[in-house]
């Protein structure tokens, strides 16, 4: 776990330095902002009920899609209540390159203040040359720890591995990452996590057998799984029983790679 603290005395003369920074040209008209609020709600995703911070009312967070090419524009809005958890947030849009608008890539102390509980930041970056499976989280101390974590996917419709797959939509995306039953900012020791979600889903040792994530299949279909780990944390083995997995992209890379999961698993980073 990457514990990142604010440095709030550099923000004033970063934020004066953000304003004099131009915005690369949009590559289209701009579309209404997506409106992402930061709020606390109670969920139970491994039968354990506990506060956490929702986006949307959701943990994971909502899945972000757009295509290469396209300006994002997403509005966060700040509802934080709970104060046992951090209250004011930011949001980092995680391996985009943000080449131009490093104002918008959110780690608070080093390219913005957070934000404070009832205000809100519209952050607005093009992707250009990038497509694949990424993800967004809160880049605000361990506030992503908490729950402020989801997946985010830039299509290409030149993928050059577009023929080794018959479906590629919203079912396809599979997310992993560790849950904890405490607030972050009370763990005092090291963490240990109590549970691990798929797809937000999970169970823990002592918990109750809550339902599990279904992604279901036709036989005989190629799937393009969208395998992303949403992880504060953990390191993850995947694998899907009596199954191989082709891996066609890593983060950016293209590459092909079959993996007989029955031997080694894929690591998930
Ligand atoms: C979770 O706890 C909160 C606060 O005590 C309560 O309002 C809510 O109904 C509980 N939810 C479930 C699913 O038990
Ligand atoms: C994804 O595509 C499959 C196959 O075409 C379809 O059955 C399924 O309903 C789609 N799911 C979503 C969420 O679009
Ligand atoms: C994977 O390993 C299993 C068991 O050793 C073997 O039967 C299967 O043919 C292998 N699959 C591939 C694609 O190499």
């Amino acid at each position: 776990m990457v514990w990142l603290f604010a440095l709030v005395g550099l923000c004033t003369p970063l934020l004066a330095a953000a304003a004099a920074v131009s915005i690369a040209p949009p590559s289209q008209p701009n579309l209404a902002p997506k409106l992402l609020r930061v709020a606390n709600g109670f969920i139970a995703p491994d039968g354990f009920n506990r506060s956490a911070v929702l986006v949307n009312g959701q943990h994971p967070a909502p899945l972000l899609t757009g295509k290469k090419g396209m300006k994002f524009r997403f509005n966060v809005e700040n509802a934080l209540t709970d104060p046992t958890m951090q209250r004011a947030t930011s949001v980092h849009w995680h391996g985009l390159f943000q080449r131009g608008t490093n104002w918008a890539d959110g780690p608070v102390g080093v390219s913005q203040c957070p934000i404070s509980p009832q205000d809100s930041f519209l952050y607005e970056f093009t992707v250009n040359d990038q497509a694949g499976t990424f993800w967004y989280h809160s880049h605000f101390s361990v506030q992503y720890c908490d729950g402020l974590r989801g997946p985010f996917v830039v299509y290409d419709d030149e993928d050059p591995h577009r023929h080794l797959y018959d479906v590629d939509n919203e079912s396809t995306v599979i997310t992993v990452g560790e849950w904890y039953h405490t607030p972050t900012p009370s763990i005092l020791d090291v963490p240990l996590a109590h549970s691990t979600l798929i797809n937000g889903k999970g169970r823990s040792v002592s918990g109750p057998a809550v339902p599990l994530s279904v992604i279901n299949v036709v036989k005989g279909k190629r799937y393009r799984f969208r395998l992303v780990s949403i992880a504060c944390d953990s390191n993850y083995m995947f694998s899907i029983d009596g199954h191989s997995l082709l891996v066609i992209a890593s983060g950016k890379k293209h590459m092909v790679m079959l993996c007989n999961v029955t031997d080694i698993g894929y690591v998930v980073q």
